[in-house]
């Protein structure tokens, strides 16, 4: 038996605009790629050239069968230095939401994904206050281009990860470990996205706005031990429930969600032996999607679920077939519990450039060839184009 998504359930891809793009030479993962000793494998070059070739990108997204695209305007194109926008830069977004349109596909912008132009991290970054009114500024302008043409916007993707792989995990621009720098900047997210609400409701246009957050299915071990709850607890408050009840009352909260996170009494525990690990390192674990999502509806209380990225870097296609399918048995089973889930959104549209960890991981249900700039539709692409397109999960 295929099992049904409700009318009107969104299907959509996602892309950044520093993962797919190419050339954005003025922010701080340009910066950061650049540096010896950074971690990062190599760098994102020209990417995709999605910056020229969205056209063509977003027809095929279409005939595959989704009705919405997820991507990013990158502020250091808009905002090369302080103060100074781009008109150039804004019309292009303009036409890319206007070629979504055209497509049938509903534009989902994120004002933030990942970068942040040079100019605004040479002091602080995030950890410094100013940068509030800085990317409240970048949000006013931009919406007073694009906003007519926008079907929703996320305000900031994963500000949890931004906050702690760069200001305590060391292994993001700017590097930093330091604690204090850490919750200063989560704090900073959080009044950047309310600030973000707050400017995007007021500009031209009229479309939901939301955050979205990066989840993890946390498991104490042995589970039904105290301590390890307690420890348990402790890591998720600083990592996801800050920023899930900074979505309270919104219209909407993104998930994004690809595996778990095992903590025992003493911390972190890694991997269960003899588990499937993938290339990012971490274990396949489909069933973190529904496990997400419950959470999220729960903390927020009850913000209407999009899931904004769920999807599996293999090179193996089978396995992502199979990866999506678990996920999408468990937002049915979401739907089926009353929870309010509005649409899922694969990561990614395209193979693309995965941060630290450069071109390996393949998350795309289209593969790029980046001699020459080829896209091939893998056979995950068509089959969850053709879910998308009957609404249905087939047996
Ligand atoms: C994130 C980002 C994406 C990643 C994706 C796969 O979640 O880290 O939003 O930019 O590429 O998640 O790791």
């Amino acid at each position: 038996m295929s099992r049904s998504f409700p009318d009107g359930f969104r299907w959509g891809t996602a892309t950044a605009a520093h993962q797919v793009e190419g050339g954005n030479v003025h922010n701080d993962w340009w910066a950061w790629e650049h540096t010896p000793g950074s971690g990062c494998v190599e760098a994102s070059g020209d990417a995709c050239d999605q910056l020229h070739r969205y056209p063509a990108d977003l027809e095929l997204l279409a005939a595959l069968g989704f009705d919405s695209y997820r991507f990013s305007v990158e502020w250091s194109r808009i905002e090369p230095a302080e103060g100074e926008f781009s008109t150039v830069a804004l019309d292009h977004y303009r036409r890319v939401c206007a070629s979504c349109l055209e497509h049938g596909l509903d534009p989902v912008v994120t004002f933030h994904h990942f970068t942040t132009p040079t100019w605004a991290t040479t002091d602080g970054g995030w950890s410094d206050p100013a940068i509030v009114d800085r990317f409240g500024r970048f949000c006013e302008t931009t919406v007073g281009r694009l906003g007519d043409l926008v079907a929703r916007a996320c305000t900031i993707n994963e500000p949890n990860i931004v906050s702690f792989m760069g200001y305590m995990g060391g292994v993001f621009p700017p590097g930093a470990r330091d604690r204090d720098r850490w919750l200063r900047a989560s704090d900073h997210f959080v009044a950047a996205h309310r600030r973000a609400v707050e400017v995007l409701k007021a500009g031209r246009g009229d479309f939901p706005v939301g955050l979205t957050v990066s989840m993890s299915d946390y498991q104490a071990v042995p589970a039904d031990d105290p301590a390890a709850q307690q420890r348990l607890e402790r890591v998720r408050g600083h990592s996801e429930d800050v920023f899930l009840r900074a979505c309270r009352g919104d219209d909407f909260v993104g998930v994004q969600a690809y595996s778990r996170t095992r903590v025992g009494p003493d911390g972190m525990l890694g991997n269960e032996p003899g588990r499937d690990v993938l290339v990012m390192g971490y274990e396949y674990w489909p069933e973190v999607l529904a496990a997400t999502i419950r959470r999220a509806w729960e903390v927020t209380d009850h913000v209407p679920v999009l899931v904004t990225e769920n999807g599996i870097g293999t090179d193996d296609d089978e396995q992502r077939i199979r990866y999506v399918r678990a996920a999408l048995g468990g937002v049915l089973d979401c739907l089926d519990e009353g929870i309010e889930v509005l649409g899922y959104t694969y990561w990614s549209a395209l193979d693309n450039f995965e941060w630290a960890f450069g071109y390996a991981p393949r998350f795309g249900l289209v593969e790029v060839d980046r001699a020459t700039q080829q896209r091939l539709v893998k056979p995950s692409g068509r089959w969850l184009g053709a879910v998308a397109r009957t609404n249905q999960l087939p047996d």
